[in-house]
C-alpha cells in the first residue's frame, strides 16, 4: 500500500459514521498502515466555537437566517483550518503517511446548511475550492431509525429535530446522486459487519486503481 487517502463519511445524525470510522481506522492498523480519524467540526478553534454554537452556547443572531449564513462562513473556515493546517491538518497527515477518515465534509454543509436554491448556491460557492476526497462513504437510514438512535442520546443539538433531519436526507439523496467524484451510498440499517465489507471492497478497490 502506498498512496495515503483522504476518505469521507457522510449521512445523517447517529448514522453510524463514527462506528465505521472506527472500524476503518482498525483496519487500516491491522495492515500495519498508519491512520487517523479527524472530524468535521473540527477539534480546532473554530470546530471548538461551532460546537457551542450547535449547543446553542453561542447565539450569533436571533435572525434564523443570519444564525445560518453565520454558521456556513465557520464551517468553511474550520474546513479550510482542517485540511490546510501545518499541525494536524490533513495534507500534513497524508504526507507523514496516513490515511486521514474525516466523519464530514462539504457534503453536510450542502446537505444541513440550506434550504433555498439561493442559499444552496451560495454554500456551494463558499466550498467550491475545497478538494474532493478519494472516497465519501454516505450512510443512508431512515428518519425513524436517526431518531431513536438520537432518543438514546441525553444532549440535542439544533439540528437533530424532525423536520430538519428529513430536509438533510433528501438533500444527501441529491447531492450524492449528482455528485461526480468517488462515492458509495450504503444502507445503514444493515449488520454492521455487513457495512463494513462494503466500505473495505470499496477502499480496496481504490487502493488496486490507484
Ligand atoms: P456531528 O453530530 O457529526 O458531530 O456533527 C455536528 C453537527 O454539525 C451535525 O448536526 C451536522 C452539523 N454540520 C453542519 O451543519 N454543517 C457542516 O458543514 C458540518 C461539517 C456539520
Amino acid at each position: 500500500m502506498t498512496k495515503k487517502l483522504f476518505i469521507v463519511f457522510e449521512g445523517i445524525d447517529s448514522s453510524g459514521k463514527t462506528t465505521q470510522a472506527e472500524l476503518l481506522k482498525k483496519y487500516f492498523l491491522e495492515l500495519k498502515e498508519r491512520a487517523v480519524i479527524s472530524p468535521e467540526p473540527s477539534n480546532g478553534i473554530i470546530g471548538n466555537l461551532i460546537r457551542q454554537a450547535l449547543k446553542q452556547r453561542i447565539i450569533f443572531s436571533k435572525d434564523q437566517d443570519l444564525f445560518d449564513e453565520q454558521m456556513a462562513y465557520l464551517f468553511a473556515a474550520d474546513r479550510h483550518d482542517h485540511l490546510y493546517n501545518d499541525i494536524d491538518g490533513v495534507f500534513k497527515l497524508i504526507k507523514n503517511n496516513y490515511h486521514v477518515i474525516s466523519t464530514r465534509y462539504y457534503f453536510s454543509s450542502l446537505a444541513y446548511n440550506c434550504d433555498s436554491i439561493e442559499q444552496y448556491n451560495f454554500i456551494k460557492k463558499l466550498n467550491d475550492s475545497f478538494p474532493n476526497p478519494d472516497l465519501t462513504i454516505y450512510i443512508d437510514i431512515p428518519i425513524e431509525v436517526s431518531l431513536a438512535r438520537l432518543q438514546e442520546r441525553s444532549l440535542q443539538e439544533i439540528y437533530e429535530t424532525k423536520t430538519k433531519l428529513t430536509k438533510v436526507r433528501e438533500q444527501y439523496q441529491k447531492i450524492f446522486a449528482e455528485y461526480e467524484g468517488r462515492a458509495i451510498a450504503i444502507d445503514g440499517t444493515q449488520d454492521m459487519q455487513e457495512i463494513q465489507r462494503q466500505i473495505i471492497d470499496a477502499v480496496k478497490t481504490i487502493l488496486t486503481i490507484q
